[in-house]
């Protein structure tokens, strides 16, 4: 298969249209069987569930070119699990496990000639998501939904690549206790973007966000989970009801664990005690592991003795195994890699 004519090195995170997509539509109380399409269109009514109530739930996950040539995903059926809680959540139907990862398989495999190859600093971003498609003008879920999966080719998220980022302490809130800040609802990242204009207006990278409750616990980013380094080597990440479940964070503390003989724990980080930690960065799939050189709370700044040219040293290890596992440089533990054949 050859690849396409695309500047893979110079990739930022945008859309770049693929030729395949996948699409399953619910009606009737069931997912007819689905198919791929080259229509990359959405056509639906005007008053459709997600257009009035916002209505709609995502993934994000990547397509891998190992060292070995094969195209990968990683833990795939952690995205369907999630997945699955979102729609629940929003009173969606569920999308079925084992179609969705079917369905993710196929559409990467149709788009195989935009998986960046091996070395190149890119990946392929696949993006599932389900919305309400008919009217709705009551606040009442939806009837009829449609679940599509399409592709895109991507360099880094942060402009700049691995370089250390600048975060301020927001006044914003993003997810309220008993709320939705769990689940993967496109309502959660309409809510962060005058946040994240705001930030960027003001020079910073991204928004730490506090709990909403005290205002005194780390919670996460727009689109990234917090993972820190005490002085002593320890892996420590927010844990909290109202952020979301990062698969890339889950993931880097059983890497920490069984790969690096770290400890790691998962439990509150207060504010207060960010100043002591080593080292910062924001973990997820669209992130990976980027670097956090310096957090500005309200004018005081706490700058990590990693600096801001360089990752952490065990930030690095993370980055280095997680993404040596993901490219097939390091064995995965069992389950991590699906292969797509
Ligand atoms: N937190 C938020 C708000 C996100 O949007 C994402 C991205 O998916 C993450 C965390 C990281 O999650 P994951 O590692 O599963 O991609
Ligand atoms: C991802 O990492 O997949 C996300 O969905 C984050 C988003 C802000 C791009």
């Amino acid at each position: 298969m050859e690849k396409k004519n695309i500047d893979w090195g110079n990739l930022g995170f945008g859309y770049i249209q693929t030729d395949y997509r996948f699409v399953s539509d619910f009606k009737n109380g069931s997912w007819d069987e689905g198919k791929l399409t080259e229509d990359a269109n959405v056509v639906i009514s005007e008053c459709a569930g997600v257009l009035q109530y916002a209505q709609t739930v995502f993934e994000g996950m990547k397509a891998y070119t190992t060292e070995d040539g094969r195209i990968v995903t990683f833990r795939p059926d952690l995205n369907a699990e999630r997945m699955e809680n979102s729609a629940k959540r929003l009173e969606m139907p569920v999308f079925p496990k084992d179609r969705f990862i079917q369905a993710v398989l196929d559409t990467v495999k149709a788009n195989a000639a935009y998986v960046p190859p091996f070395g190149s600093g890119a990946t392929l971003y696949i993006r599932p998501y389900m919305f309400g498609t008919n009217p709705v003008i009551g606040v009442k879920p939806a009837d009829e939904y449609q679940f599509r999966v399409f592709t895109t080719p991507v360099g880094p998220y942060f402009k700049g690549g691995v370089k250390p980022l600048t975060i301020r302490v927001t006044d914003f809130d993003r997810a309220a206790p008993h709320g939705t800040g769990h689940i993967k609802a496109g309502l959660n990242y309409a809510m962060s973007i005058h946040a994240i204009m705001d930030a960027h207006r003001q020079g910073y990278d991204e928004n730490m966000y506090l709990d909403a409750a005290t205002r005194t616990k780390v919670e996460e980013t727009g689109g990234a989970n917090f993972i820190f380094v005490t002085k002593d080597g320890k892996v420590v990440t927010p844990k909290s009801d109202s952020i979301l479940p990062s698969i890339t964070r889950r993931s880097l503390i059983y890497v920490a664990q069984h790969y690096l003989g770290l400890e790691a724990e998962e439990r509150e980080v207060t504010l207060d005690e960010v100043k002591d930690f080593a080292e910062c960065g924001l973990c997820g799939t669209a992130a990976v592991i980027s670097p956090v050189g310096k957090i500005v709370d309200h004018g005081k700044e706490i700058c990590f003795p990693s600096g801001m040219t360089e990752m952490g040293p065990v930030t690095k290890k993370l980055y280095e195994t997680l993404t040596g596992i993901q490219m097939g440089r390091l064995e995965a533990p069992k389950g991590w890699i699906q292969v797509i054949e």
